[in-house]
């Protein structure tokens, strides 16, 4: 069976989370493609290339996590031949059989418009920072500051910008528990799942 789950929003919205427990719940295989970014920022030298060359132990590296390392790669996520050379992989796992769980910022409106679920998963600024904060500690202010330049990087590029599907269920975290959006969540994919025999 091919099935996918297309979850895109900004940073610390929640997306991983509801994301990770989908693919525990339905079996089904999950992908941060944040990640896939990051890993291209972290590289370092040409980011087109850094891109084309990607392999799995650049996706393995231990500082990939930390806000400079997001900073990074919405920076390189910009660049239009470096999210071109990103889109075959995404798009291969999205089909994989036994259903893929891909979250990011353009997977429902350009890696996979077919996606049999997506949901749009975001929270206000302030309530994000202050996740980002309990995560990594540092200095507050400063990490608000740094979410609302890349909300504003990441929806205000030219090519696949942040942005909400037309047809996105849009989850709103900033008032919901994670165990309430999840709950959500689950019952937007069991509401797609094709029903089983007997
Ligand atoms: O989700 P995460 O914070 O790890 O993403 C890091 C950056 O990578 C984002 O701010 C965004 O610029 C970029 N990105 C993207 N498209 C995706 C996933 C991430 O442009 N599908």
């Amino acid at each position: 069976m091919q099935f996918t789950v297309a979850i895109d929003g900004p940073a610390a919205a929640g997306k991983g989370t509801i994301g990770r427990a989908l693919a525990a719940r339905f079996g089904f295989a999950h992908l941060d493609t944040g990640l896939l970014y990051r890993a291209v920022g972290a590289k370092g030298g040409d980011p087109v290339l850094a891109a084309q060359s990607l392999n799995a132990d650049d996706l393995a590296r231990g500082d990939l996590r930390s806000m400079a390392a997001g900073e990074a790669a919405s920076r390189v996520a910009a660049i239009a031949q470096v999210r071109a050379a990103l889109v075959d992989y995404q798009r291969g796992f999205a089909r994989r059989m036994g259903g893929a769980v891909l979250d990011g910022r353009d997977i429902g409106t350009v890696i996979c418009p077919q996606a049999e679920v997506k949901l749009y998963v975001t929270a206000s600024a302030d309530v994000r920072a202050h996740r980002r904060w309990m995560e990594l500690g540092g200095d507050a202010s400063q990490i608000l500051a740094e979410v609302i330049a890349r909300d504003a990087r990441d929806m205000g590029r030219s090519d696949a910008p942040l942005r909400a599907a037309d047809d996105a269920i849009t989850l709103d975290t900033s008032a919901l528990t994670i165990e309430t959006a999840t709950a959500r969540a689950v019952a937007a994919v069991e509401a797609k799942l094709p029903r089983r025999l007997g």
